[in-house]
């Protein structure tokens, strides 16, 4: 098969590294791709926002699947664009990415099947939510609509916090994806990754992680994409898996199916595992990043005959086995994210330190006269496995010592709650 994977992140890097491996594989094309997926494929330079640019690309290329990494892609239509077009794509149409695309539309599909999630309302008024914010009290969440790379979302403990961020939001601090917002109960409990390969029908359980998205060690600063992520995730007990399967997602596939939308990809839901159990915080239509680095290490299978059965419709034949090892990634960002990163110092060592087994995933690099240098905010995914999280966790920051770049830095404590558990066998 001839593969074409759009993208240009650590998540990329690691679906890469794993489509390379499997025996389906005739040429692998990336685009825009980085220096660690050049190792992999050919970097070809299209622009995505034209889906017919890469339709053309695809059918001069006799490309058999088009594998979108990131979510801004799906949400603007390229897997209809490129369907329309004869050719297939891993990846959800437009209407099934509204549930990333858009709060408000997953929110109203909660309350519609009965999904277990935070309560909440949605406004695209100012003084409507104010009042509602007002009525309600703290702490409280606000949430701009649409995309908003992550930062669109405030953690208000105050009213003031509250109604600062309602101001914000109309200001248009998140632009067009601000004009409405939803409001929602604050939830406690901890957090975990959840994924399923999805064809329209069926859900297939696709492994769990956790992730750090503080910038600093002990969960302090402000929040990032994702400061690193290990899997399996402890609290995701098989219990529980069940229990997510068939209160949260097996109801969403109903519902988007009974919608006329039923979604096919990866849908990768942010849980919060709660006292009265799983409540759905807000879903993905992609994999995570760094979460897909950790997946595609545990990942025994072939995961092209995967994606190819996710696109035919043929889940509901297969099944997914996973190492029974964890894994965990720690990312080195550039000194200044998740503000402006200092671009363009080099980095080096990375053959060095990948000596041990561990894989050095690329999430913003480039090559500049010959050197590797940093071009991004998150650089590099440091990434291995072992029989404990502690074990993982101590192989990958061994490697992060080989690695010879002053400029990049990293949390220090990636894993702490899972090694915890390991250590006082709780
Ligand atoms: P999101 O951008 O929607 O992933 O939200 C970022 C983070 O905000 C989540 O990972 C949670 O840590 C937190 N968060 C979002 N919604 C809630 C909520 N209703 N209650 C508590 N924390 C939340
Ligand atoms: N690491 C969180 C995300 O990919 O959205």
């Amino acid at each position: 098969m001839n593969v074409l994977l759009l993208g240009s992140g650590g998540r990329e890097h690691a679906l890469a590294w794993k489509i390379a491996a499997s025996p389906l594989l005739t040429k692998l094309y990336a685009s825009p791709g980085n220096p660690g997926i050049g190792r992999f494929a050919e970097l070809v330079k299209l622009d995505i926002a034209d889906h017919s640019t890469v339709a053309a690309f695809c059918q001069e290329k006799k490309i058999d699947l088009v594998v979108v990494g990131p979510e801004g892609p799906l949400v603007a239509g390229i897997a209809d664009d490129l369907r329309a077009w004869g050719i297939r794509v891993f990846g959800p149409s437009r209407a099934a990415a509204r549930l990333e695309g858009s709060k408000g539309f997953t929110k109203d599909l909660c309350a519609k099947f009965n999904i277990p999630t935070a309560a909440y309302g949605r406004f695209a008024d100012l003084a409507a939510a104010k009042a509602y914010v007002e009525k309600t009290g703290a702490p409280i969440v606000i949430k701009a609509d649409g995309l908003a790379a992550g930062k669109g979302v405030t953690i208000a403990m105050t009213l003031e916090e509250a109604l600062a961020a309602l101001d914000a939001c109309f200001d248009g601090a998140f632009g067009a994806a601000g004009a409405e917002v939803v409001v929602e109960e604050y939830l406690t409990g901890e957090e975990a990754s959840f994924f399923c390969l999805c064809d329209g029908a069926t859900a297939l359980p696709f492994g769990t992680a956790q992730d750090h998205k503080r910038v600093g060690d002990g969960d302090t600063g402000p929040n990032t994409g994702g400061m690193g992520a290990y899997s399996p995730a402890p609290v995701m007990t098989p219990d529980m898996t069940e229990r997510t399967m068939r209160e949260i997602v097996e109801p969403t596939m109903r519902g988007m199916a009974n919608l006329g939308a039923p979604f096919a990809g990866i849908l990768f839901a942010g849980l919060m595992i709660t006292d009265q159990g799983p409540k759905l915080i807000e879903y993905n239509t992609r994999f995570g990043d760094p979460e897909c680095q950790v997946l595609m290490m545990r990942l025994k299978d072939d995961l092209l005959v995967l994606l190819n059965a996710a696109v035919d419709g043929q889940l509901a034949h297969m099944s997914a086995r996973w190492s029974d090892d964890a894994a965990l990634t720690v990312v080195m960002a550039a000194r200044g994210y998740p503000g402006t990163p200092e671009k363009g110092s080099v980095i080096r060592g990375l053959d060095e330190a990948a000596s041990d087994g561990a894989e050095i995933f690329h999430a913003g690099t480039a090559i500049n006269g010959g050197a590797l240098v940093a071009n991004g905010g998150r650089v590099l995914n440091v990434t291995a496995t072992g029989t404990t999280v502690g074990e993982a966790q101590k192989k990958a920051y061994a490697a992060i010592d080989r690695i010879d770049w002053p400029q990049g830095f990293c949390r220090h404590d990636i894993g702490w709650r899972a090694v915890d558990r390991e250590q006082t066998g709780k």
